[in-house]
C-alpha cells in the first residue's frame, strides 16, 4: 500500500445491500462524504445512486478488499456484511469464513492502512445480543437486563463469531503488536455496537432470528396469515430501523469512547407484546404461534433485556421510542406508506 497524507472521509460499506446498510447509507449522504459500497449481491438502484462507487465482492477475498481500499484511500469502514444466526446454523463453516475470516482480513488492512495514512482508520462493527448464552429459559427471566461482560457463552455459530471478532476489534485497536519493538505509532479504531433485534419498515430481513416480528408486521400489514416461529412468551430486546442508524453514525463520529464495545437497546418486548398491537393496526392478517423448537432455542438464549447503561454515560445513547411509540410513530406510518399502492 502506498503511503498518502489523510484524505477526506471515504466510507466503506460492506454489506450494503442489506437492511441495515440501506437505512445507514440513506442517512450518511452528504457532501464532504464519498460513500463506497460493497456486497456480494447487486445493490440495490436506490442505495446505488447515493454511492460514489459500488464493488460487488467477497469479503472473503483479501486481494479484493485491499484493492477496495486502497483504491479509494478509505479511512472509515463500515463492516456490516455477515451471515446472520439462523442462516449461520445452517452453513456453519461458510459463516465462520464471511464472518470471523472476512472480518479478520478487513481489520488487518484497516491496521495496515492506520499505520500508512499516519492517522487512525476508524472501524465500526455491528454486533449482537447473540454473543450471549444463557442456559435456560428461569435462568434468562431472573438474569434481566445484561452487561456487557455477562453470559458470554453463545451457543451459535453466529454469535460465537461475533463475540471472538469483538476481541480481534479490540486488540487490533488498542493491544496490536504490544511486545514488539516498532509497534506501529496509529492503530485502527475500533468501535463496536451489540444490536438487539432490529426493526425496519422500508426492507424484510432475511436469515436472522430476530425475523419474527418484522416476518410478522409485513405479513399483517399485507392482510396475510403469519405462523411466528416462537413462543408468545419470547422476550428480547430491540429497536427501529432509525435508531440503530443513529447509534451507529453517532458511536463513529464522538471523540475516542472509553470502552470497545457497547450494548444498545430501545425496549424489551415479547413476540405476543407485539402481536396484540399489530392486531389493532392490521386486524386483516391472522396471527398464530407455532414454536420451531431449533429456532427457538436460539431466541430462548439471549437475553430478556440489555444494559445500555454504558452507552448512556459515555456517549450520551439515548433510545427514542418504547414499544408503543415505536409503533405509533415509526413503525406503523412508514409500513402502511411502504404497501401503499402507487398511482
Ligand atoms: N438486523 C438486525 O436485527 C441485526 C441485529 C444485530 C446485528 N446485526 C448485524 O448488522 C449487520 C448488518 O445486518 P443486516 O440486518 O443488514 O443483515 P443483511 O443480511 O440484511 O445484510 C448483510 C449483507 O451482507 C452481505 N454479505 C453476506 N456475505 C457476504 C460476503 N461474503 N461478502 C460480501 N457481502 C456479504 C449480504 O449479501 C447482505 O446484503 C450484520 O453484521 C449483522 O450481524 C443486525
Amino acid at each position: 500500500m502506498t503511503p498518502s497524507t489523510a484524505p477526506r472521509r471515504s466510507v466503506l460499506v460492506t454489506g450494503a445491500a442489506g437492511e441495515i446498510g440501506h437505512g445507514l447509507i440513506s442517512s450518511m449522504r452528504a457532501d464532504d462524504v464519498s460513500i463506497v459500497a460493497m456486497d456480494l449481491r447487486e445493490v440495490p438502484d436506490e442505495t446505488r445512486k447515493l454511492c460514489d462507487a459500488v464493488h460487488l465482492g467477497d469479503v472473503c477475498d483479501k486481494n479484493f478488499l485491499e484493492h477496495v481500499l486502497t483504491m479509494h484511500e478509505t479511512n472509515e469502514i463500515y463492516h456490516l456484511a455477515a451471515l446472520l444466526s439462523s442462516r449461520a446454523e445452517h452453513v456453519p463453516e461458510t459463516a465462520h469464513d464471511v464472518n470471523v475470516q472476512g472480518t479478520y482480513h478487513l481489520l488487518r488492512l484497516a491496521a495496515r492502512l492506520s499505520e500508512s495514512w499516519g492517522s487512525r482508520v476508524k472501524f465500526i462493527f455491528p454486533s449482537t445480543i447473540a454473543v450471549y448464552g444463557i442456559r435456560t429459559v428461569e435462568d434468562k427471566m431472573q438474569a434481566g437486563a445484561l452487561r456487557e461482560n455477562e453470559h458470554l457463552s453463545p451457543i451459535t455459530m453466529y454469535g460465537a463469531n461475533k463475540l471472538y471478532c469483538e476481541s480481534l476489534g479490540r486488540y487490533y485497536s488498542r493491544h496490536y503488536r504490544q511486545v514488539a519493538k516498532g509497534r506501529p505509532e496509529h492503530l485502527l479504531d475500533f468501535r463496536c455496537l451489540r444490536l438487539p433485534g432490529v426493526i425496519a419498515a422500508e426492507t424484510r430481513p432475511s436469515g436472522g432470528t430476530s425475523d419474527y416480528v418484522p416476518e410478522m408486521l409485513h405479513a399483517a400489514a399485507k392482510g396475510e396469515d403469519y405462523a411466528c416461529f416462537v413462543r408468545e412468551d419470547t422476550t428480547i430486546p430491540w429497536m427501529t430501523m432509525p435508531e440503530c442508524v443513529e447509534a451507529v453514525l453517532r458511536i463513529a463520529q464522538i471523540d475516542t469512547p472509553p470502552h470497545a464495545v457497547y450494548n444498545i437497546g430501545s425496549f424489551s418486548a415479547s413476540a405476543g407484546d407485539f402481536a396484540a398491537l399489530i392486531r389493532k393496526y392490521f386486524p386483516e392478517g391472522n396471527i398464530t404461534f407455532e414454536p420451531d423448537e431449533g429456532r427457538q432455542a436460539l431466541v430462548d438464549s439471549w437475553p430478556r433485556d440489555v444494559d445500555c447503561s454504558s452507552a448512556r454515560n459515555d456517549w450520551g445513547f439515548q433510545q427514542k421510542w418504547g414499544l408503543e411509540a415505536a409503533m405509533e410513530e415509526y413503525i406503523v406510518p412508514a409500513i402502511r406508506k411502504h404497501y401503499a399502492p402507487t398511482t
